[in-house]
């Protein structure tokens, strides 16, 4: 893939939600194939260790941290095993997905398809935040259905949780899973604003459209839609290449908060733009997060004081002036 080719990538570490299967295991597969260390953080290290035997050159580079997605309780179990084994972070692939489930709730109360496509993996990357290293890349894999959801003015201004993870009587999967896409776009822009005048940077990558991967396992419609749309869409090695160019090309250098499709800058929805909504997100995000998972704030709290104290002492810090989110309000 051209992408990672002339890259080396030895001394890197890359932490990749659903690594196992589909756009996530080429991803794994490339970046190993570069000299980069994967942590992938799967439900079934058992499973993944198996998939990549057949798949990558070197799985010395591989390191498997239990996640299931569908459980705060898990996440924070397999974040708090990262940060006592890893030291640095350079890249994190927010991959993991779910697509087509028929309405289900969380352990924690949540929609599925939502807190496994964003909460969870939102609180990973707060989780680790701490041993991101200062010039880290964090990439959503997002999707072009995020421009189906079209909240009117109210609904932007009074946001709520009912309006992110579905109730039963408003569920279709699609809109579960646009949502879902929507919140990872909107969280972008909340963080390269937050990390503004740090050298993180943070970007949201459509892989392409009806990719056949294991996504549309869960409804035999999908399935046979997929199938029948695979010799006209992008194949998993293609898929794949504008999330690591997000994640790796030194193209981007300077710059943060952008949505790229065919590794090319494209406009998001204005809805996805919207950087007081973003604002909204997150401040909603932190609450349901803090109702359940008491160590929250200290988290927060945390990453704050580690901030702080890392702009006030990086020497060689670069202010990243071309931030890209409008404020629309
Ligand atoms: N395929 C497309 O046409 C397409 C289009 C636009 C965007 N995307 C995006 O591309 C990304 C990769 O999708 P893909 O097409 O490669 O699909 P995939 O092959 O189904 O991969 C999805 C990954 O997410 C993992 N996952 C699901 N539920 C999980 C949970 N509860 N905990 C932990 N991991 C979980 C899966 O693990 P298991 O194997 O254990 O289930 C799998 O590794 C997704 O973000 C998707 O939205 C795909």
């Amino acid at each position: 893939m051209h992408i990672v080719k002339d890259q080396d990538l030895t001394g890197k570490t890359c932490l990749i939600t659903g690594a196992n299967s589909g756009i996530g295991l080429e991803m794994t597969r490339c970046l190993s194939s570069r000299g980069c260390e994967v942590l992938m953080a799967c439900r079934n290290p058992y499973e993944a260790t198996t998939v990549v035997k057949n798949v990558c050159s070197d799985i010395s580079l591989l390191r498997f941290y239990e996640t299931n997605l569908a459980t705060l309780r898990s996440v924070k179990a397999s974040t708090d095993e990262i940060l006592k084994k890893e030291k640095k972070i350079d890249i994190v692939l927010l991959n993991a997905a779910v697509f087509g489930l028929p309405w289900t709730v969380t352990e924690d109360g949540f929609e599925t398809t939502f807190q496994v496509n964003y909460l969870s993996q939102y609180y990973l990357l707060i989780n680790i935040e701490k041993i991101l290293a200062l010039d880290a890349r964090i990439v959503f894999v997002s999707s072009e259905s995020h421009r189906n959801i079209n909240w009117d003015s109210h609904k932007t201004l009074m946001l709520s949780i009912d309006q992110l993870s579905l109730p039963k009587d408003e569920y279709t999967s699609i809109r579960a899973y646009n949502i879902s896409k929507l919140c990872g776009l909107l969280s972008m822009h909340y963080l390269a604003y937050r990390w503004l005048h740090t050298q993180k940077q943070v970007f949201c990558a459509h892989p392409g459209s009806f990719v056949k991967t294991r996504l549309c396992r869960n409804w035999w419609v999908y399935e046979a839609l997929y199938t029948f749309m695979k010799p006209f869409s992008k194949t998993i090695c293609q898929a794949a290449s504008t999330p690591l160019y997000c994640a790796i090309s030194p193209d981007l250098k300077g710059v943060s908060g952008i949505y790229f499709k065919d590794c090319k800058r494209c406009s998001e929805s204005d809805i996805a733009n919207d950087l007081h909504l973003s604002f909204r997100l997150n401040d909603l995000t932190s609450d349901v997060i803090r109702e359940r998972v008491g160590s929250y704030d200290d988290v927060i709290d945390r990453v704050k004081r580690d901030e702080y104290g890392k702009q006030h002492h990086a020497e060689d810090e670069t202010v990243i002036s071309n931030y890209s989110g409008t404020i629309n309000s």
